[in-house]
């Protein structure tokens, strides 16, 4: 019944799309939703290349009923123990009681705390090939990308890399699967998003990772999120390349809390002095506002980072706080780091942000803005002080 796209002679895309869930690791906003991507090879032995979120397991074995037309289902590959990919697993063992499981000693060890499933296993370890008649399917472990056991596949016959979450992107696939059949416009944004959100952390795993698979000759990435490159495979590569190396464009990104529009003011103040001294990209969030998978994003994206913050029941804003443990637990290096804040009668928040950028190792381009109560002529100047410091500071560059 299903028309599933081909996407080589005997590989199919058999994913499918999530716009019902509000927030993808019941922590990230999905305004476009997200596709959970799974790839089935009817060669001589039948391969399905992960599976998806266990929410859509119906739709999902319909497709590969379809794709399989009668016959049996040989081996599934587990790139990624994540439920978002291997939920169905033990439903899909239920449906193919023979199919042979692929992992490695790390899969397996999760295949029996998630699924209770330990037999039918068969091990594979760096390089290690599977033969399935036409198509000869290699083995890269790459750890930590984005958990311990994620391994990627290489099918050395058409030249197609099956790599788990790398390259991956927010956004249900509208249609098309294939980057050449639909505008990507919007998935360049959502995958920043969701390589600072979601891999952000493992700049360094993501660096071997893309070193040990440079060598190969890619034709086709199939990632477990977003469309399935081919054209647009040197800008995936970029996009993952830079945002791993921490490389950033040149510009500012500030985030304030304000309860009642003081720190804001100081906010504005900064951001009119950078805008004044010829920075062209100045990105404003209210963390009360705006979620922070937004905020991350442009701490990935712009070299240039500035927090402000009033001080609450003698602490940083809890708001603030929160953005400052998601930036310190992703690890972002070489930014360069401006700060104010706020008081009514004791300041904590510039103590808390002075060991925030202490923590971070961050440059800081200019001494710290604190307002006692509301904004005085001084301290809107030290704010313009600032903005001509971090704007200077990217001028350098
Ligand atoms: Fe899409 Fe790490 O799972």
């Amino acid at each position: 019944m299903y028309r599933l796209k081909q996407l080589a002679d005997d590989i199919y895309y058999v994913g499918v799309n999530d716009r019902q869930k509000a927030l993808f690791e019941n922590l990230w906003p999905l305004p476009y939703g997200v596709s959970y991507n799974s790839y089935l090879i009817t060669d001589e032995k039948t391969v399905l290349v992960d599976t998806v979120d266990v929410c859509y397991s119906d739709i999902f074995f319909k497709k590969i009923a379809d794709a399989l037309g009668g016959r049996t289902l040989d081996y599934l590959i587990v790139n990624h123990m994540e439920p978002d990919h291997a939920g169905s697993i033990r439903l899909l063992r239920q449906q193919y009681p023979d199919v042979k499981i692929v992992g490695n000693a790390k899969t397996f060890g999760m295949l029996e705390g998630f699924h209770g499933i330990k037999e039918g296993l068969h091990e594979v370890k760096e390089g290690d090939i599977l033969d399935t008649g036409r198509h000869k399917l290699v083995f890269y472990m790459a750890p930590m990308v984005h958990w311990p056991e994620v391994m990627v596949t290489y099918d050395s016959t058409d030249k197609v890399l099956f790599s788990a979450d790398a390259f991956g992107t927010y956004g249900t696939l509208d249609g098309g699967v294939v980057d050449a059949e639909m505008n990507t416009d919007h998935y360049w944004e959502e995958m920043i998003r969701y390589y600072s959100n979601i891999v952000g952390k493992y700049g360094s795993p993501v660096q071997k990772a893309l070193q040990k698979l440079s060598g190969l000759d890619i034709r086709m990435i199939c990632s477990t999120h977003g469309p399935v490159w081919t054209e647009q495979i040197p800008r995936a590569i970029r996009m993952y390349d830079r945002l791993s190396r921490y490389d950033a464009d040149k510009g500012v990104v500030i985030a304030y809390g304000s309860m009642y529009g003081n720190t804001e003011q100081m906010a504005e103040a900064i951001a009119s002095s950078l805008a004044e001294n010829g920075v062209k990209d100045i990105i404003i969030h209210n963390v009360s506002k705006t979620p922070s998978s937004y905020i991350l994003k442009d701490v990935f994206k712009y070299k240039g980072v500035i927090i402000g913050a009033p001080t609450y029941c003698n602490q940083v804003f809890p708001e603030v706080d929160s953005l400052l443990s998601k930036i310190e637990m992703r690890e972002v290096k070489n930014r360069y780091f401006g700060y104010f804040g706020s008081f009514s009668w004791a300041g904590a928040a510039v103590k808390r942000l002075t060991a925030f950028a202490e923590k971070m190792k961050w440059e800081v381009v200019a001494a710290p803005v604190e307002q006692k109560q509301g904004l005085k002529e001084d301290k809107y100047l030290e704010c313009l002080t600032l903005g001509k410091a971090m704007a200077d500071r990217l001028g350098r560059d």
